[in-house]
């Protein structure tokens, strides 16, 4: 008798004991550092594809940069050399050395990547803004762009930001020359067109804000509906995601269900989280901003891991490391990677949001 109760003391010991331990690879929520992480060696190995906005020159000149990229990231995005203003250099006349530049390291690392952006209100070049001609003539001269890009990069570039920011943050439509002369339809037939270029590219409508603005979110996804509904080929929806410290876990899980919520892929396309959204000049990057900075990412990649792995397009950051930021001087150190090359806590909270 007395053998029994001392073997069933030592097991419930040894349950108490391994109940308590840290291997229990159970998730708490209180979003402490002790957080399991996904095992991996480096982020090529994530669920989806994880990539990074780029620049050419340091993707020329720094072997750092260009390591990173090659050891990390399975996707790029280039951060300026597709924009309208760098190619366009008249009707019918491209510079795409940079793009050229950027794709050919890509598939040489075996990288998709990712077009950023056919039309966008801004890096709209001044031959463009002060062209005059009927409605037709500005639909042909939308059409003879997207069309002559995406050609241009056709079996190259899987997937388009086909129209990037064209809803403001009240819900109204974004001003700019193609809503002046074409009207609302200029949406619609950049889709068609791009389609008509390439009808393997996967296509986007990127936009920012659908995290911290309910009007925005909401005006978003009607315009998605409606052209879904008029068979538009719009293929997926990115949340830019420039975000900060102080933004909210559960409007960043839900714009990114809202979208899923849609049926059609999901790109978290230009995620950064700043930890001085005030651009305060005398701040300091400590480990409270970093804590803050780590549960940020963490449930950008929970909220991934939330929708259906059909429509997980994957995550792109907006830049390398903090240095190549474009918020860098604000000051500001708004990636998973520092300056010096090293992964930030931020990478943690980032592997950490693979666990659902
Ligand atoms: O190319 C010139 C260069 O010749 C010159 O020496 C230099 C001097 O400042 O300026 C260079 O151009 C700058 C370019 O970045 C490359 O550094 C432009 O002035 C500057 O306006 C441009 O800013 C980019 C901005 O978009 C506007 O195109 C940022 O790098 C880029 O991060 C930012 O990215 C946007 C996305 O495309 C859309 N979503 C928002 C996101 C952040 O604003």
């Amino acid at each position: 008798m007395k053998k029994t109760l001392t073997v069933i003391l030592f097991a419930f010991t040894i349950t108490l004991l391994w109940a308590c331990s840290d291997d229990d690879n159970t998730p708490n929520t209180n979003g402490n550092t002790e957080l399991p992480k996904l095992d991996i060696a480096n982020l090529r190995e994530a669920p989806f594809k994880i990539g990074a906005a780029v620049s050419v020159n340091p993707l020329k000149n720094d072997t750092k940069y260009r390591d990173i990229l090659i050891k990390e990231f399975s996707s790029i995005t280039a951060e300026n050399a597709m924009k309208m203003s760098v190619i366009s250099k008249g009707k019918g006349q491209y510079n795409f050395t940079d793009a050229d530049y950027i794709v050919d390291f890509a598939h040489q690392n075996n990288m998709r990547v990712h077009g950023h952006t056919l039309i966008w209100y801004r890096e709209t070049p001044s031959w463009i803004t002060s062209f005059t001609g009927t409605k037709d003539d500005w639909k042909n001269l939308m059409k003879q762009y997207i069309q002559d890009v995406v050609t241009h990069f056709k079996g190259k570039v899987a997937s388009w930001d086909v129209v990037n920011e064209v809803i403001m943050d009240d819900g109204t439509y974004r001003p700019c020359v193609w809503l002046t002369n074409i009207g609302t339809e200029y949406i619609e037939l950049a889709f068609q067109y791009a389609h008509e270029a390439d009808p393997d590219a996967i296509l986007f409508y990127n936009e920012y804000g659908q995290e911290y603005s309910h009007a925005k979110n909401v005006a978003i996804n009607k315009l998605v509906d409606e052209l879904l509904a008029k068979n538009v080929p719009l293929h997926g929806i990115g949340l830019q995601m420039h975000t900060d410290i102080n933004k909210l876990e559960d409007r960043i899980k839900y714009a990114i269900r809202a979208a899923a919520a849609r049926n059609i892929q999901v790109h978290v396309s230009e995620l950064d989280v700043s930890v001085n959204p005030e651009n305060k000049a005398d701040v300091t990057f400590t480990d409270a901003l970093a804590k803050k900075q780590q549960d940020i990412y963490r449930y950008i990649t929970q909220g991934m891991m939330g929708i259906p792995q059909g429509l997980q397009f994957g995550i792109t950051m907006w830049g390398v490391t903090d240095q190549y930021s474009w918020r860098y001087n604000s000051p500001d150190w708004v990636l998973p990677f520092s300056d010096k090359y090293e992964r930030k806590s931020a990478y943690d909270g980032f592997l950490q949001g693979f666990y659902k």
